[in-house]
């Protein structure tokens, strides 16, 4: 999951990295009572998923509470890379000296960790990090021994600060690592980290990525910090039965067992999808081992509220689960959902008591659901149907 800045400006005060004071903000009026709160130079921040807010005019300075208000009407409702701004930060206003790169990530290619610096930081970070990518110091954290101070200072001379400042910015990376470990993320990145006039270092910006499945185990109270409204209502009602579901943008819904298989049934699907008018799969979804019928009923009725979705393709290879359970879970799902199935259903059954499976699944007799004896062959039929 992605934070928001002021999630992770709060989270970076929680750890006490320093921060400046921030006021979220929903409305004009919100934001001038905010920058009166603030006093002084206050700056208004959109607040959206995506980095280069301020190239694309959602980050401005205000002197005055009624230019926040101005600044705060202007940013709000702005569409920066396809994120609508429904809410900004009014954050203080800093006297920038310098502007550093620090970022600290899970490297999945070496099992381990990399933390990212640089004393040129700032707005032109991808730039420099193409046109003088010597400049981007690129150093690997060990999981079991993290930045400690000793660390930091090798981090921040890689990066090219002086002695002086990176004495001043090590501390600073060390909690920031804190962050990083302590709230299970895979990113926390911060450009820029500044020196302000009076020399104090101030993470100006902040970047989290949180690991999903960290915070389901250890950090429970990171369900706050989930973004209900933006959130795919089908994604939403999937999670919510703890299905494995991805919204894709195609006409084919898929449910199978197993990732691996999943994942295969979605290319199949797009191949077969090309002799039938360029159908591709709906979405990705792995109902797991345990194919209960209660859980088969729970994807179906999220693929079937999917309007965009004309065909299901069923693909499920019996293993520890049987064959049996799965087709009595089929026939039970269509008895729960009642009216409310109406597209046509692709199963493809194998492995383990198929032949029982099938018998059950032919017996049932019911019309919306086509047998196929392989996956090619479920895969073309399904799409067939979804192009009919
Ligand atoms: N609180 C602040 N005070 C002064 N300048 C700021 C403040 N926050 C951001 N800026 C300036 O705006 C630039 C862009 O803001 P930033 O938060 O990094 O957004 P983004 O990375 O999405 O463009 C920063 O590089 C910095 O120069
Ligand atoms: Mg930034």
């Amino acid at each position: 999951m992605d934070l928001y800045e002021y999630q992770a400006r709060d989270l970076f005060e929680k750890y006490e990295v320093p921060v400046l004071p921030g006021i979220i903000a929903d409305t004009p009026e919100e934001a001038k009572a905010a920058a009166e709160k603030l006093g002084g130079v206050v700056v208004v921040k959109a607040q959206v998923k995506t980095g280069g807010r301020g190239k694309a005019g959602g980050v401005k300075v205000a002197k005055t509470p009624d230019e926040a208000y101005e600044a705060a009407k202007a940013i709000l409702g702005l569409d920066i890379k396809g994120h609508v701004v429904k809410r900004v930060m009014i954050a203080g206003g800093a006297q920038i000296d310098k502007e550093y790169y620090f970022s600290v990530l899970l490297d999945r290619a070496n099992r381990s960790y990399l933390s990212l610096c640089s004393v040129e930081g700032g707005m032109e970070i991808e730039q420099l990090a193409v046109e003088k990518p010597e400049a981007l110091a690129k150093v690997e954290v060990d999981p079991l021994t993290g930045i400690d101070e000793a660390k930091a200072l090798e981090i921040a001379k890689a990066g090219g600060f002086d002695d002086e400042t990176a004495a001043k910015v090590a501390p600073v990376f060390v909690k920031l690592y804190d962050v990083y470990r302590g709230e299970g993320a895979t990113l926390v990145e911060v450009n820029p980290l500044i020196q302000d006039a009076s020399g104090n270092i101030i993470a100006l910006d902040g970047k989290v990525t949180l690991d999903d499945n960290a915070s389901e185990v250890r950090h429970p109270e990171h369900e706050e910090l989930e973004d209900k409204d933006a959130a795919d209502p089908l994604e939403a009602k999937a999670k919510a039965s703890g299905l494995n579901y991805v919204k894709l943008d195609g006409q084919v819904g898929i449910i199978g067992n197993g990732a691996g298989l999943v994942m295969s049934t979605l290319d199949v699907v797009a191949y077969a999808g090309e002799n039938h008018g360029g159908v591709t799969p709906a979405n990705f979804l792995d109902i797991g081992g345990g194919a209960s019928a209660t859980l088969m009923a729970a994807g179906l009725d999220v693929i079937l509220g999917d309007p965009q979705v004309k065909s299901v393709f069923v693909n499920v290879f019996g293993g520890i689960t049987s064959c049996v359970a799965v087709a009595e879970g089929i026939v039970k799902a269509l008895e729960i959902l009642g009216d409310t199935a109406t597209k046509p259903l692709v199963v493809r059954l194998d492995g383990n008591q198929v032949e029982e499976g099938r018998a059950i699944l032919a017996a049932a007799n019911n019309p919306l659901v086509t047998l196929a004896a392989g996956m090619d062959e479920g895969a073309d039929k399904a799409a067939e149907l979804a192009n009919a």
